[in-house]
């Protein structure tokens, strides 16, 4: 198969990014990242999550962010719902697309949402049908696709079985989310296969997470078989505070370098996206996790 010549990068860095950090995150930074990021081209930026404060207590600013970033024409803003409440809450919110979360894993879903596989299919399908009555746009996200942090592997077919319910539930995209990192190129390519013969390509997303350094590599894998939709942190922010040691997705500008690279269009601009970068880890007090974001800057540094 030929690969895409665009891609759609959405990036998750002020959700997926922030939503493990320890110390607390004003507001204020979080809705600057989000300008920052719809600056340098991105065009979908989850914003927040609607998920209970006690939960995730970074994210518990959620409708204050949403009230205060300032929307702009072709930027889709999700945010994350795990249930009707969530769901009502991002809708007053003035949400305009959201997403419902579900694994392919049962302790991970059990420790991440409190229920079953089964239960939490059963608790998104008031919401997608809520969503569809008021005009808001599903996605969805399968977690631990490659493997669990407290299960190991998982089979290929399981996670088929997830995106297919939420795809046919009404998901317009389900996003496979390799959480703890561990996927290889190979194990992804007969993921994609698997759910492949489920769900269409053109309607799925890679969503992995860095931690093994794999992540660019899946990412060329998952290009090969069609997918032509990743999600991305910027300076590689983050992790999920239900798996432990989980670090940050792929970082945005490790994917654009690379898009870059192989000629595909992204519509992002590579140097703000760096600087937006430095200004995050700056304002986090670290140095960006991104090679490509340290390389740069190190360049520009050695110019200056
Ligand atoms: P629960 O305790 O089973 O919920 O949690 P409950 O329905 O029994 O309600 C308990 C309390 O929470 C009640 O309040 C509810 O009102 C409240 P109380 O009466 O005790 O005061 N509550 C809420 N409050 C605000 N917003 C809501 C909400 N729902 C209930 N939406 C629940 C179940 C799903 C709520 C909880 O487990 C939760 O919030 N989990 C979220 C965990 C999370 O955000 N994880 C990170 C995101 S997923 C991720 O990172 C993976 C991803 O990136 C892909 C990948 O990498 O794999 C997407
Ligand atoms: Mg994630």
């Amino acid at each position: 198969m030929e690969i895409p010549a665009r891609v759609r990068i959405v990036e998750v860095g002020p959700r997926d990014g922030l939503q493990n950090e320890k110390q607390v995150v004003p507001t204020e930074t979080k809705v600057e990242l989000i300008e920052r990021l719809a600056d340098a081209g991105l065009a979908a930026i989850e914003a927040t999550s609607f998920v209970s404060p006690k939960w995730v207590p970074q994210m518990g600013d959620n409708a204050e962010v949403m009230a205060r970033i300032r929307r702009r024409a072709g930027v889709a803003y999700p945010v994350l719902t795990p249930n009707l409440k969530g769901f009502e809450a991002a809708l007053a919110a003035g949400a305009e697309e959201v997403a419902v979360f579900g694994a392919a894993s049962e302790s991970f879903s059990q420790k991440n949402i409190n229920c079953s596989i089964a239960e939490s299919l059963e608790r998104f399908r008031p919401v997608t049908e809520a969503a569809q009555a008021a005009g808001v746009r599903v996605r969805g996200y399968v977690s631990c696709v490659l493997g669990c942090p407290y299960e190991g592997p998982i089979a290929p077919a399981q996670v088929a079985a997830v995106a297919a319910t939420l795809a046919d539930m009404g998901c317009y995209e389900v996003s496979l989310g390799d959480t703890i990192g561990v996927g290889t190129p190979r194990a992804t390519q007969r993921m994609l296969e698997a759910v492949t013969r489920r769900v269409p390509v053109e309607r799925l997303a890679g969503h992995y997470h860095d931690t093994y350094g794999m992540a660019a590599a899946n990412i060329y894998a998952s290009l090969e078989l069609g997918v032509a939709v990743f999600d991305a942190s910027v300076g590689g922010l983050g992790g999920c505070p239900y798996a432990a040691g989980a670090s940050g997705n792929v970082a945005t500008e490790d994917v654009v370098w690379l898009m870059n690279g192989l000629g595909i269009e992204t519509g992002v601009e590579l140097e703000r996206l760096v600087d937006t970068a430095a200004w995050i880890s700056r304002a986090l007090g670290r140095e960006p996790a991104s090679r490509v974001a340290r390389a740069l800057l190190a360049k520009r540094a050695a110019a200056a």
